[in-house]
Protein backbone atom coordinates (compact mmCIF):
# COMPACT_ATOMS: atom_id res chain seq x y z
CA UNK A 1 0.00 0.00 0.00
CA UNK A 2 1.55 3.60 -0.58
CA UNK A 3 2.74 5.46 1.34
CA UNK A 4 2.06 9.68 2.08
CA UNK A 5 3.87 11.33 4.20
CA UNK A 6 3.31 15.26 5.35
CA UNK A 7 5.64 18.10 5.68
CA UNK A 8 6.62 19.12 7.41
CA UNK A 9 5.05 17.53 10.23
CA UNK A 10 6.41 14.12 9.12
CA UNK A 11 3.62 12.42 9.65
CA UNK A 12 3.24 9.62 7.67
CA UNK A 13 0.40 7.13 6.73
CA UNK A 14 -0.36 3.82 4.92
CA UNK A 15 -3.40 3.69 2.05
CA UNK A 16 -5.25 1.87 -0.09
CA UNK A 17 -4.31 2.79 -4.02
CA UNK A 18 -6.76 4.81 -4.79
CA UNK A 19 -7.65 6.93 -1.85
CA UNK A 20 -7.85 10.50 -1.50
CA UNK A 21 -5.18 12.32 -0.73
CA UNK A 22 -7.61 15.07 1.00
CA UNK A 23 -8.83 11.25 2.47
CA UNK A 24 -5.47 10.31 3.34
CA UNK A 25 -4.52 13.64 5.31
CA UNK A 26 -7.55 13.38 7.35
CA UNK A 27 -6.52 9.60 8.17
CA UNK A 28 -3.63 11.16 9.66
CA UNK A 29 -5.34 13.65 11.61
CA UNK A 30 -4.24 17.03 9.63
CA UNK A 31 -6.45 19.44 8.62
CA UNK A 32 -7.87 20.22 5.31
CA UNK A 33 -9.22 23.60 3.68
CA UNK A 34 -12.71 23.09 2.50
CA UNK A 35 -15.79 25.06 1.67
CA UNK A 36 -17.44 23.10 -0.26
CA UNK A 37 -16.75 19.47 1.72
CA UNK A 38 -14.81 17.83 -0.88
CA UNK A 39 -17.52 18.21 -4.20
CA UNK A 40 -14.27 19.53 -6.18
CA UNK A 41 -15.68 23.22 -5.73
CA UNK A 42 -13.85 25.92 -3.62
CA UNK A 43 -10.08 24.53 -4.59
CA UNK A 44 -9.27 25.49 -0.83
CA UNK A 45 -8.28 21.78 -0.16
CA UNK A 46 -5.05 22.27 -2.90
CA UNK A 47 -1.74 20.62 -1.95
CA UNK A 48 1.88 21.12 -2.96
CA UNK A 49 4.00 17.83 -3.95
CA UNK A 50 7.33 17.99 -2.69
CA UNK A 51 8.07 13.83 -4.23
CA UNK A 52 6.13 11.70 -6.16
CA UNK A 53 3.82 13.08 -8.23
CA UNK A 54 4.43 10.73 -10.82
CA UNK A 55 2.31 8.20 -8.09
CA UNK A 56 -0.59 10.54 -7.99
CA UNK A 57 -3.94 10.08 -10.73
CA UNK A 58 -3.38 12.51 -13.98
CA UNK A 59 -4.64 15.85 -13.52
CA UNK A 60 -8.31 15.86 -15.15
CA UNK A 61 -9.44 19.47 -16.98
CA UNK A 62 -11.64 20.04 -14.05
CA UNK A 63 -8.71 19.97 -11.84
CA UNK A 64 -6.41 21.97 -13.94
CA UNK A 65 -9.27 25.09 -14.41
CA UNK A 66 -10.19 25.10 -10.51
CA UNK A 67 -5.76 25.50 -10.27
CA UNK A 68 -5.86 28.17 -12.62
CA UNK A 69 -9.56 29.69 -11.76
CA UNK A 70 -7.72 30.57 -8.30
CA UNK A 71 -4.18 31.47 -9.24
CA UNK A 72 -2.51 28.93 -7.94
CA UNK A 73 0.26 26.23 -9.17
CA UNK A 74 -1.01 23.88 -12.16
CA UNK A 75 1.65 21.80 -10.16
CA UNK A 76 -0.48 21.76 -6.87
CA UNK A 77 -2.88 19.05 -7.00
CA UNK A 78 -6.97 19.52 -5.45
CA UNK A 79 -6.48 17.24 -2.86
CA UNK A 80 -10.17 16.24 -3.16
CA UNK A 81 -10.19 15.18 -7.03
CA UNK A 82 -6.43 13.56 -6.53
CA UNK A 83 -6.07 9.78 -5.86
CA UNK A 84 -3.12 8.11 -4.04
CA UNK A 85 -1.51 5.47 -6.53
CA UNK A 86 1.93 4.66 -4.54
CA UNK A 87 4.28 6.86 -1.94
CA UNK A 88 4.51 10.57 -1.69
CA UNK A 89 5.26 13.49 0.08
CA UNK A 90 2.68 16.43 0.18
CA UNK A 91 1.94 19.78 1.69
CA UNK A 92 -0.02 22.67 2.21
CA UNK A 93 0.48 26.74 2.69
CA UNK A 94 -1.17 26.65 6.02
CA UNK A 95 0.51 23.34 7.93
S1 LIG B 1 -12.54 20.52 -0.71
FE1 LIG B 1 -13.41 21.91 -2.10
S2 LIG B 1 -12.40 21.46 -3.97
FE2 LIG B 1 -11.54 20.05 -2.57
Amino acid sequence: MPIVTFFPSQKTIQVPSGTLLFDAAKMAGLPVASSCGADNICGKCNMQVLSGAENLSNQEPTEISLLQRDKNSTADRISCMTQVLGDCVVTTRYW
